[in-house]
């Protein structure tokens, strides 16, 4: 059969809230043109993230019920530290309440002023967390990275010759640890190869620094290798994702993606002074170390949910559904980041709306666009979310891209919902030119795009 369908049947549904174009326009404008201001009702197919949004398996339900709630030592806890243990091979697993309060505490005890920490691309709370604790995010993107057009098996990876110049020209006491992001979320949800991942590895190593992975959506990551990297092709999902985790000596992860629930997350290191200290902040700022900020019931759900997204059926239809999507916009003409990743499709918002320069946001103008035309929730990923004005100059910086990513959640929307969002997308394409520039009118001085206010030009 040529077909790919859902792999499992809908026993649970939620009612979609109808709305006209004329509502919407209201809506977004109360928003402040920011469409992370919009409550969920306003919304007919949400994209905003794949984060969180996941919809549990009959199995997970089952295990909510199942979830030993004891303060300490819940034998939740250890089916949770098991499964991770098992994928990751990682000695110490410390549960936190998602994935950037890892990130917290991990940059908390390493980062500090001076210090700088490279990455294949930083994702923006992981930026965030670098800098709040005074050190500097560093993005070493492949270059075919930064050509959304380009066809490429991983255009995800670190740029090896570019991090090799770093290192060896900056001094080690300063690199505290370096990351790779699989999948590359802010570089367009695209792979990374095992091999840049075992060269990056061996790079850091070799300067005696630590190595470890952000792990939100390693399960896609792993499927891709298999499907793309010569090698891995008889190769279980479980076996590649093991030998991605090999090279590491520490992961964070944010389970409200790969561990296919709502919320959740942990931090998991093979050091013991490093876990020790990762475990005193725990205790104070999430909660003692065998729940760190979750329900044992969360708990349960995620180590049920990291063995599911480890199936290939499952990972088969997940990728196949950007695919799909991907294959009907491009056949239209819609710029798109190709190819297609694995939690979301990437609009090209630059080359969509040639006539907004990226200090009039052309991606958010798109993104508005999508939910006055649909009622599609979509995210800039963009220069509201990532360009600067340069404090010293006064200039205006932009993001290395403009995106627009309509990320999927997993196992929420059917084929249906996605050809609802495709026929969407091509009346937008059709009034290309009538996408206007826009202007900030209020923004926070860290992570803006979350609550900034825009208007139209
Ligand atoms: N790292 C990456 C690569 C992410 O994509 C995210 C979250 C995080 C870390 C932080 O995890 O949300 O659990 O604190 N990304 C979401 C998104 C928000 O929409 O892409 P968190």
């Amino acid at each position: 059969m040529k077909t790919i369908i859902e792999p499992f049947k809908i026993k649970t549904v939620e009612p979609i809230n109808f709305t006209t174009r004329e509502q919407r326009e209201v809506l977004l404008k109360q928003a402040g043109y920011n469409p992370f201001s919009l409550t969920s009702e306003s919304v007919i197919i949400d994209l905003m993230t794949d984060s969180g949004t996941s919809a549990m398996s009959a199995a997970q339900w089952g295990g909510i019920m199942q979830g030993d709630e004891s303060y300490a030592g819940a034998s939740s806890f250890t089916r949770f530290e098991k499964v991770i243990k098992e994928i990751t091979g990682m000695k110490h697993i410390i549960p936190t309440h998602q994935g950037r309060a890892a990130e917290r505490i991990l940059f908390g005890i390493t980062g500090g002023a001076g210090k700088v920490i490279p990455n294949n691309t930083h994702f923006d709370t992981t930026r965030a967390n670098v800098e709040v604790s005074g050190a500097k995010a560093l993005d070493l993107p492949c270059p075919e990275g930064g050509d959304p057009a380009l066809i490429a098996d991983f255009k995800g990876n670190m740029d090896i010759k570019a991090l090799e110049a770093f290192l060896e020209k900056e001094d080690k006491a300063n690199i505290p640890l370096g990351m790779m992001t699989v999948t590359n979320n802010s570089g367009g949800g695209q792979p990374v190869s095992m091999e840049n991942i075992r060269q990056a590895s061996e790079l850091f190593h070799k300067f005696g620094i630590p190595f470890f992975i952000d792990a939100c959506r390693f399960a896609e990551n792993a499927y891709f290798i298999k499907k793309r990297e010569p090698g891995y092709e008889s190769k279980t999902i479980k076996e590649i994702a093991q030998e991605m985790f090999s090279y590491a000596d520490g992961c964070t992860m944010s389970a409200k993606k790969d561990a296919l629930v709502n919320m959740g997350g942990f931090l998991a290191i093979n050091d013991d002074a490093l876990a020790q200290e990762a475990r005193n902040i725990l205790v104070v700022t999430e909660g003692f170390p065998t729940y760190g900020g979750l329900a044992g019931r969360d708990l349960e759900a995620i180590a049920i949910g990291l063995e599911e997204v480890l199936e290939e059926a499952y990972l088969k239809y997940r990728i196949r559904s950007m695919e799909y999507v991907g294959e009907k916009l491009t056949a239209m003409g819609i710029p798109l980041v190709l190819p297609t990743g694995g939690h979301a499709v990437f609009i090209d918002a630059k080359a969509f709306a040639p006539h907004i320069p990226p200090h009039q946001f052309p991606g958010w103008s798109l993104s508005c666009e999508m939910y006055l035309e649909g009622g599609i929730r979509s995210c800039e990923i963009g220069s509201v979310m990532f360009g600067r004005t340069n404090k010293e100059t006064g200039e205006f910086e932009p993001s290395r891209m403009e995106l627009v990513r309509m990320a999927v959640p997993r196992r929420v929307y059917t084929q249906s919902h996605m050809d609802y969002v495709v026929e969407c997308l091509e009346e937008v394409w059709r009034n290309k030119e009538k996408l206007r520039g826009m202007k900030l009118v209020y923004e926070a001085p860290v992570l803006r795009h979350f609550t900034a206010r825009l208007d139209y030009v």
